[in-house]
C-alpha cells in the first residue's frame, strides 16, 4: 500500500516535470515570464531593502518551504537537465538548497554593525552594513539548483535584489524557483531570472551599469573576463572559480575508507564538480594496492540513466564538455600515462554523453592532466615518497579550492591543513558541504566565501557614521 502511494506520488511529480518543461519560459521578470529583458523593479529594489530584517527573514524561509514542498520535482528538473543522478539530487543537493536557504533565512535579522571607540575626538562612531545593491548572479551547469540558492539566500537576507543568470544547458530547476519566489509572496522584482548563453545574456548582465555587483560560479577564464569588464565602473565581483584538488592519502590512512572517500572525491556528480579531488597522492609503499583497488570500484560503479534510482553516475552534461573530457583522456594516453580503468565512452548506457569512469597511473607532475581542470570522470593517481613533497607537488598548482587529506596521525593532519593551500581541507573526508562552514578558493579559484556568515560580506558594505557630541 505504502509503495502504491509512494508510486503514485512519483508519477504526479513526473507529470508536473513534464508539464513545467512542456511550457515555454524565457525570462522572469518583476514576477512575470517575458520574451524580452525591460524590467526595472530590480534596479529600484527600495522595498525590499526597506522591509523589516524580520519580514524578510520570513519569506526566505516561506521560499524554503515552497522548495522543501517542492523537492522531488525540483530535483527531477537537476537529473533531467543535466544528468545528475537522482538519488544525489533527492537526498544531497536539494535538500542542501533547501537547509542553506533556511540558514540565511536566520541571518536576515542578525546582520550587526559596530560601536567604534575613536581617539579622533568626542565622537560617536558606529558603523552599518548596507546591502551592496543588484546582485548580478551568473551560475554554471553542474549543480543548477544549490549554486542559484547560494548566491540568492546570502544576497536576499543581505537586502540585495537579484537578477540571475542560470546555465544554458541546465536552467529549468532555476526557472520553476522562480515561480516558487513569487508563490512565497516576495515583491515582484526582487528575484529576476535572465536565461541565454554567457557571451551575450552574461556578458550585458556584467556590463550593466545598474548591476553594483557580480557574483560569478563557473570556468576560470571567464572569471577574469568579468573581472576586467566589471573593472570599468569598480562594480563588486567575487568568484568561485575552478580547481585541481589534490587528495593525499598516507601510508597509515585506513585505506578503505580512503579508497571510497577518493572515488567519491572524483566521481561525484561525473566529476563535473569545481572541488573534484582530480590529483590523487599516494604513498609509495600502499601505491600498488590502492591503485588496484580504485581500478575495481571505478570497473564497479553503476553508471547509466540518471534517473534510476541505481544510478551512481550519469552522463556528462553536453557533448561540448564530453569532447573535451573525450580529449584531456586522449592527452594522457600520449603523454604515457597508463590506463587503470575507464578511458573509453559507454553508448550502450543510452542516449546521453556516457564515460565511463575513468583512472591513470603512471602520471607525472608536468602532464596536462595532471595540471588542467577536466571537470569529468577522470583522475590521476601518482605516488609520493614523503610528506613535504606530496605538500609541495599538491600546492603547485594555479588553483586552491579544497585538498583533502586521509592520515590517522593527527599531527600529519594538522600540519597538511595549516599548510596545504586551498580554501577548503578535508580530513579524513571529502565533499562535505555544509550552509554554516564557509566555501572558496585561494590563488586562480577565486576569492569571497560563499556560505557561511562571511557570504552576507559579499553582498554588504559597511558604513561608518560620526556623530559630533561636542
Ligand atoms: P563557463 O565559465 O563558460 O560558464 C559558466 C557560466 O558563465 C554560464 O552561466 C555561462 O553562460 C556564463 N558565461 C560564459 N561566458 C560568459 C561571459 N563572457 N560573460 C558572462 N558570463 C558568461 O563554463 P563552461 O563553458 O560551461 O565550462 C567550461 C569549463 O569551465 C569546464 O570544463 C570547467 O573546467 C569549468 N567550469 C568550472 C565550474 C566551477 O564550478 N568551478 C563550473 C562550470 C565550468
Ligand atoms: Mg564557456
Amino acid at each position: 500500500m505504502a509503495e502504491a502511494i509512494f508510486l503514485e506520488q512519483q508519477l504526479q511529480t513526473e507529470t508536473r516535470v513534464q508539464g513545467f518543461i512542456s511550457r515555454s519560459h524565457q525570462h522572469y521578470i518583476d514576477g512575470n515570464w517575458v520574451s524580452s529583458v525591460s524590467g526595472k523593479s530590480a534596479f529600484r529594489g527600495k522595498d525590499w531593502r526597506q522591509m523589516s530584517p524580520q519580514a524578510r527573514s520570513t519569506l526566505i524561509w516561506r521560499l524554503a518551504d515552497l522548495m522543501a514542498d517542492h523537492l522531488e520535482e525540483l530535483a527531477q528538473l537537476d537529473s533531467i537537465d543535466m544528468g545528475m543522478p537522482i538519488r544525489q539530487a533527492q537526498y544531497g543537493t536539494t535538500p542542501m538548497a533547501v537547509d542553506h536557504m533556511r540558514y540565511m533565512a536566520g541571518w536576515a535579522t542578525k546582520i550587526e554593525g559596530e560601536t567604534i571607540p575613536v581617539s579622533a575626538g568626542n565622537f560617536f562612531n558606529y558603523t552599518v552594513r548596507q546591502p551592496v545593491g543588484v546582485v548580478g548572479a551568473i551560475i554554471p551547469w553542474n549543480f543548477p539548483l544549490l549554486m542559484a540558492v547560494w548566491k540568492l539566500g546570502a544576497a536576499l537576507a543581505a537586502g540585495c535584489t537579484v537578477v540571475l543568470k542560470p546555465a544554458e544547458q541546465s536552467p529549468l530547476s532555476v526557472l520553476r524557483l522562480a515561480e516558487l519566489v513569487t508563490e512565497a509572496g516576495f515583491p515582484p522584482g526582487v528575484v529576476n531570472v535572465v536565461t541565454g548563453y554567457g557571451p551575450e545574456a552574461g556578458a550585458a548582465l556584467v556590463a550593466h551599469p545598474g548591476v553594483n555587483k557580480v557574483s560569478f560560479t563557473g570556468s576560470t577564464e571567464v572569471g577574469k573576463s568579468i573581472m576586467r569588464t566589471a573593472a570599468d565602473r569598480m562594480a563588486r565581483v567575487s568568484m568561485e572559480l575552478g580547481g585541481k584538488s589534490p587528495n593525499i592519502i598516507c601510508a597509515d590512512a585506513n585505506l578503505k575508507r580512503a579508497i571510497s572517500g577518493a572515488m567519491l572525491g572524483i566521481f561525484m556528480n561525473q566529476g563535473e564538480v569545481c572541488s573534484a579531488g582530480s590529483r590523487i597522492y599516494v604513498a609509495r609503499e600502499i601505491y600498488d594496492q590502492a591503485l588496484e583497488q580504485m581500478g575495481d570500484y571505478a570497473n564497479r560503479m553503476r553508471v547509466g540513466n540518471p534517473l534510476d534510482p541505481k544510478t551512481q553516475m550519469g552522463p556528462v552534461v553536453s557533448e561540448e564538455q564530453y569532447q573535451r573530457v573525450l580529449g584531456y583522456i586522449d592527452s594522457a594516453r600520449r603523454e604515457g600515462a597508463s590506463l587503470v580503468a575507464g578511458g573509453e565512452t559507454l553508448p550502450e548506457a543510452g542516449s546521453g554523453f556516457y564515460i565511463k569512469p575513468t583512472v591513470f597511473a603512471n602520471v607525472t607532475d608536468t602532464m596536462t592532466i595532471s595540471r588542467e581542470e577536466i571537470f569529468g570522470p577522470v583522475v590521476a593517481v601518482m605516488p609520493f615518497d614523503d610528506l613535504e613533497e606530496a605538500l609541495e607537488r599538491a600546492n603547485s598548482s594555479e588553483y586552491g579550492l579544497a585538498a583533502g587529506v586521509w592520515t590517522e596521525n593527527v599531527r600529519t593532519a594538522h600540519y597538511l591543513a595549516q599548510n596545504l593551500e586551498a580554501g577548503t581541507v578535508w580530513i579524513n573526508a571529502y565533499h562535505i558541504y555544509d550552509a554554516a562552514a564557509p566555501w572558496g578558493g585561494f590563488k586562480q579559484s577565486g576569492f569571497g566565501r560563499e556560505m557561511g556568515h562571511h557570504a552576507l560580506e559579499l553582498y554588504t558594505e559597511i558604513k561608518d557614521v560620526w556623530i559630533n557630541l561636542q
